[in-house]
């Protein structure tokens, strides 16, 4: 089988299943270890006996509706690569803004490490904000990831922010396997990861805390998307009657986890900022609460900046 038939083989197989050229692109540059353009241009090139077999396996896989990131097993955030299964959720692009927004909070972009686009959009998020903050390693910060899953976020904090402590909690202990494997992965010391509740295992109060919780509305999990759907867990995704029961339980327990001066960061929901704020000015009546927004416009992230 040659790269074209190959291509052809996949488009004819995944004819059913969500963006199939884009599917059996990545899956092939997977399977041949090549750059697209590499492919396009020689399209007559073999694949080997057990490459064919492997990608017509990985094919198969993805007619099923398996995301492709569970099909290769990694996934790449933040300059990193992270492992991936289905007992976690499949880190998303748009959370990769929460991570540049902690450290334009926290440290100088010249000593952030990842890509390059990384270090540009953390530069850019810092002339935005207007300040830059004083602590460049994270020396003396201390930080939860609550909901860490594959520990996508608290890991890139770790590496970037080398002298902070970073805790990374999980209700999940399948998903905690895979943060372990992460923290390996990636090779961060500075990480300690702990089962439990919410923010009920962290040991200390601690100076940041970073949240991307499930948030999705009970009677919107049915619309999601058979990839989502039927293949992350639902642990992951699902946030009650309007998506924000386990925020509600979160903040009410926060001001016995977080220190005087502390901040928050948490992703929520395409219309969920207005309510969040409301939520959070329940508990934290004094604070700073600002809601923003992604790339598309869409409400996604709250900041809460607590006084002294
Ligand atoms: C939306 S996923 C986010 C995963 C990861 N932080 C990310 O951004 O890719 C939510 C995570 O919260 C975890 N979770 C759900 N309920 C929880 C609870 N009550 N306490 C702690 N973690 C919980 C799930 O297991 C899942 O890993």
């Amino acid at each position: 089988m040659t790269n074209k038939e190959a291509l052809k083989y996949a488009y004819d197989k995944l004819k059913e299943t969500d963006e199939p050229k884009e599917a059996a692109r990545f899956l092939l540059k997977q399977i041949v270890k090549k750059d697209l353009s590499f492919i396009l241009a020689y399209p007559e090139t073999k694949l080997s006996l057990g490459e064919e077999r492997k990608f017509k396996r990985w094919v198969k896989k993805r007619s099923k509706h398996l995301p492709v990131w569970y099909i290769t097993g990694y996934e790449h955030f933040c300059g990193l690569d992270f492992k991936v299964n289905q007992d976690v959720l499949i880190p998303r692009p748009e959370t990769e803004i929460l991570v540049e927004k902690v450290l334009s909070h926290t440290c100088h972009p010249e000593l952030v490490s990842g890509s390059p686009q990384l270090q540009d959009r953390i530069l850019k998020q810092v002339q935005d904000d207007g300040k830059r903050g004083s602590v460049a390693s994270g020396k003396g910060l201390t930080i939860a990831d609550i909901g860490t899953g594959s520990g996508a976020i608290g890991i890139s904090l770790a590496k970037n922010l080398p002298k902070a402590k970073v805790y990374l909690t999980d209700v999940s202990k399948d998903a905690l396997k895979v943060a372990r494997k992460n923290a390996k992965l990636n090779k961060v010391k500075n990480v300690k990861i702990l089962q439990g509740n919410l923010l009920e295992p962290l040991p200390q109060k601690v100076d940041l805390i970073v949240a991307n919780l499930p948030y999705v509305p009970s009677e919107d999990m049915s619309s999601l998307s058979l990839d989502i759907l039927h293949h992350e867990p639902r642990i992951a995704l699902e946030g009650g009657g309007d998506g924000l029961d386990l925020y509600r339980e979160f903040f009410g327990k926060a001001p016995e986890k977080i220190k005087k001066g502390g901040k928050m960061f948490v992703e929520i929901g395409e219309r969920q900022g207005e309510k969040m704020v409301k939520i959070v000015k329940n508990v934290f009546p004094d604070a700073k609460v600002t809601w923003e927004k992604d790339w598309a416009g869409l409400d996604r992230f709250v900041i809460v900046e607590l006084g002294e």
